[in-house]
C-alpha cells in the first residue's frame, strides 16, 4: 500500500498567506495541516509516499524533506497546473505501479486514525473505498448514496439539488483498476479532471465501490473559518497543560495552557486552550482561548482570542483581536490617531468600531 498526497493547488481562499506559503503549511495547534496529515499516513503503517506539488513546491520540499523526519518515504512529483484529482492519479502512474494506494488531499484535518478504512478495503477489496461524512452544505462536495452494507449505489460531485448528505472526504483508497478509468474520462465543466468522474464509471462498469461513514472530526482547511475551527479542534484535543518557559508572579494561566521553551509570560492572563510558542513573548496581555501563538511571537498590552499567529509576528496596543490568521512577521499596533495599514495583495481586514 502506498500514499498519494495531494499538495498543489493555488490556496486562493487563503490569500494573501497564500502567496507566500502553501496553504497545506498553514499551523493548526502550531502544526502545518500537510504535517498532521503525513503523520496519519505513518500511523496506518504506510512508508511510500508520492506528493502531488505545484508551484509551492519547493517550499513544501524544504519543509517537508525526503520525510525520513515522520518515518516516511517521499517521492515529489510536480503537477504543471491543478488540473484536478483524476489527473494527480494519472501523472503518478509511474510511482504507484501495480499498488493499492491511499490518496490523501494535503489539506484535510482528522481527529481520528485511517486504521478502521484500511481494515474495512482490505476485507471487502472494492475497487474504490470512500470514507464520507454527513455535512450541513451538500452543494459543495462529492455526495455519495449507499447501501445499509456500504455499498455506494450513486455518487454526485457538487450536486445543486443533493439527495443525500453524506460528503466525500479527501480520503481515498483505490486497487489499480483506478488507473484505467482516469484514463478513460474527460474534463469537466471547470475544466479538471475529477476523481468522482472516475469512480463512477467504476461504479458503472460494476466494479464494487464502498463507503465508510467517518465519525470523527474533518475539515478542509481551504477557508478561514475551517481553519479557526481545525485549530480549535485540535487545541482542546491536544494541548496539554505544561509550562516548558516561563510564567511570572503576577500572571495567570487558566485551563489548558502550553508555554513552549524559550516563551515568556509576564503580567499576563492567558485562557487555554491556548499554545504560546517557542521563544514568544505575552506582557501586558490577554490571550485565548483556542488561540496558537507561533515561534517568536510578540504580544505587547493586547489581547487575542481564537486565532492562529505565525512565527514573528508581534501586536502591541491592540486588544479585541479575535477570529484572525496572522502571517510571519506581520505587525500589528495602535495608530494616533486614526487608523494606518500597509497591507499585501488579497489581503482582509475589518474594523471594529
Ligand atoms: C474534492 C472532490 C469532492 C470532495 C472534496 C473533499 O473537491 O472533488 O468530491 O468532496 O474534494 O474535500 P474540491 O476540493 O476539489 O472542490
Amino acid at each position: 500500500m502506498k500514499a498519494l498526497v495531494l499538495s498543489g493547488g493555488l490556496g486562493t481562499r487563503l490569500r494573501p498567506l497564500t502567496h507566500s506559503m502553501p496553504k497545506q503549511l498553514v499551523p493548526v495547534g502550531n502544526k502545518p495541516v500537510l504535517v498532521r496529515g503525513l503523520e496519519k499516513i505513518r500511523e496506518a503503517g504506510i512508508r511510500e509516499v508520492g506528493m502531488i506539488v505545484g508551484d509551492t513546491g519547493p517550499e513544501i520540499e524544504r519543509v517537508i524533506g525526503d520525510g525520513s523526519r515522520f518515518g516516511l518515504r517521499i517521492h515529489y512529483i510536480p503537477q504543471e497546473a491543478p488540473m484536478g484529482l483524476a489527473h494527480c492519479v494519472m501523472i503518478a502512474r509511474d510511482f504507484l505501479g501495480q499498488d493499492d494506494f491511499l490518496m490523501y488531499l494535503g489539506d484535510n484535518v482528522l481527529s481520528d486514525g485511517l486504521g478502521g478504512t484500511l481494515a474495512e478495503f482490505h476485507e471487502h477489496r472494492p475497487a474504490v473505498q470512500l470514507l464520507v461524512k454527513q455535512v450541513t452544505n451538500p452543494s459543495d462536495f462529492g455526495i455519495a448514496e449507499l447501501t445499509d452494507t456500504g455499498e455506494v449505489y450513486r455518487l454526485e460531485e457538487k450536486p445543486r439539488r443533493p439527495r443525500g448528505d453524506l460528503a466525500v472526504m479527501g480520503v481515498y483508497l483505490f486497487t489499480p483498476a483506478v488507473h484505467e478509468a482516469v484514463r478513460s474520462i474527460k474534463p469537466s465543466a471547470r475544466n479538471e479532471w475529477e476523481i468522482t468522474d472516475a469512480i463512477r464509471l467504476m461504479m458503472e462498469q460494476g466494479q464494487p465501490v464502498r463507503a465508510r461513514v467517518y465519525t470523527g472530526f474533518w475539515k478542509d482547511t481551504g477557508q478561514l473559518d475551517e481553519l479557526l475551527e481545525c485549530n480549535r479542534m485540535v487545541l482542546r484535543t491536544e494541548c496539554p497543560s505544561a509550562v516548558l518557559g516561563s510564567v511570572d508572579a503576577a500572571s495567570t494561566l487558566i485551563g489548558p495552557v502550553l508555554v513552549e521553551p524559550g516563551a515568556s509570560v509576564v503580567r499576563s492572563h492567558v485562557v487555554g486552550p491556548t499554545i504560546i510558542g517557542p521563544d514568544a513573548v505575552v506582557c501586558d496581555s490577554e490571550v485565548g482561548p483556542y488561540t496558537a501563538l507561533g515561534s517568536g511571537t510578540c504580544l505587547r498590552n493586547s489581547g487575542i482570542e481564537n486565532s492562529i499567529v505565525l512565527e514573528g509576528a508581534s501586536l502591541s496596543d491592540v486588544t479585541g483581536v479575535e477570529g484572525s490568521l496572522i502571517g510571519r512577521e506581520a505587525q500589528i499596533s495602535r495608530a494616533t490617531p486614526g487608523r494606518r495599514f500597509i497591507l499585501g495583495d488579497h489581503a482582509t481586514v475589518q474594523v471594529g468600531a
